[in-house]
């Protein structure tokens, strides 16, 4: 195992003002070394002044407030580009609600000290758990998962995840500036790369919980976003696919 260097945790934010103070508190808690970014797309019900309320209380703590919803995708874009002009060496994604929970933390960066250069918390390997997700959430996940699969054959159970520790070197290496994912296809798109460029992706298993508090962001035009790219994606990928066998 070695040493990771500085954290940075991601969090994007679009009005989870009655999430953020928990969320912050319990990751602050869980990895007292590393710092966190709060992204917020100029939330409606005030979680900017929320977050940053949080941020001058303490220095571990910082918000980037942008100017309107851009989407999950730019928001994290953005948020790594801060995180590597800043020089943090891992950057992890996690959401505000509590569906990924901030003690489960220290497994991922473990798999990354361990050699991974993208490890991914997740809910389809053995050991992995959804709780309390309605079973049209579980079914649109595990059906995501399985039309990835046979579309870009990722060698991953997962690729739909957004709570993920990436190292520095492994954005730097796969690049950010002509993603184009606005929303939650970022994550499958970002696993992708990360794959294609030959780069060691590891897969943990997390207890992702349905939020108790605020309401999710998915949207039919977030999930038609993500099938008209993969199935793009998988098109266009699949001579070279077929040339591999
Ligand atoms: N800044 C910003 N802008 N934040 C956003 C936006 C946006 O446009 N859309 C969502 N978020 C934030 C939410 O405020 C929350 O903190 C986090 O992103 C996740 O959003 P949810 O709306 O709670 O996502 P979910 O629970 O439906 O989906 C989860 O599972 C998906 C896969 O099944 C997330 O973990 C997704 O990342 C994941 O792809
Ligand atoms: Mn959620």
């Amino acid at each position: 195992m070695e040493a990771i260097g500085r954290v940075l945790v991601v969090v994007p934010t679009y009005n989870e003002r009655d999430n953020l103070p928990m969320i912050a508190e319990r990751i602050r808690a869980a990895v007292p070394e590393a710092h966190l970014l709060v992204a917020d797309d100029n939330s409606p019900d005030g979680t900017g002044a929320v977050a940053d309320g949080l941020a001058a209380a303490d220095d571990h703590i910082h918000v980037l407030h942008r100017p309107g919803k851009q989407g999950l995708g730019a928001a994290y874009i953005a948020g790594f580009r801060w995180g590597l002009a800043e020089g943090y060496e891992v950057l992890v994604e996690m959401d505000a609600d509590g569906s990924h929970q901030p003690e489960e933390l220290p497994k991922l960066l473990e798999a990354v000290a361990d050699g991974a250069d993208l490890a991914i918390g997740s809910r389809w390997v053995p050991g992995g758990k959804v709780v309390d997700w309605p079973a049209r959430r579980e079914f649109l996940s595990r059906g995501a998962n399985v039309y990835v699969r046979l579309m870009l054959g990722l060698p991953v159970r997962d690729a739909t995840a957004g709570f993920r520790a990436y190292r520095a070197a492994t954005l730097e290496k796969i690049g950010l500036s002509d993603v184009e994912s606005q929303g939650y296809c970022f994550q499958v798109d970002l696993t992708l790369r990360t794959a294609r460029d030959g780069l060691r992706v590891a897969e943990v298993p997390i207890t992702f919980v349905e939020r108790t508090i605020g309401t999710s962001k998915m949207s039919g035009r977030v999930v038609a976003e993500a099938l008209w790219r993969v199935t793009l994606w998988g098109l266009t990928g699949l001579p070279r696919r077929l040339r591999r066998r």
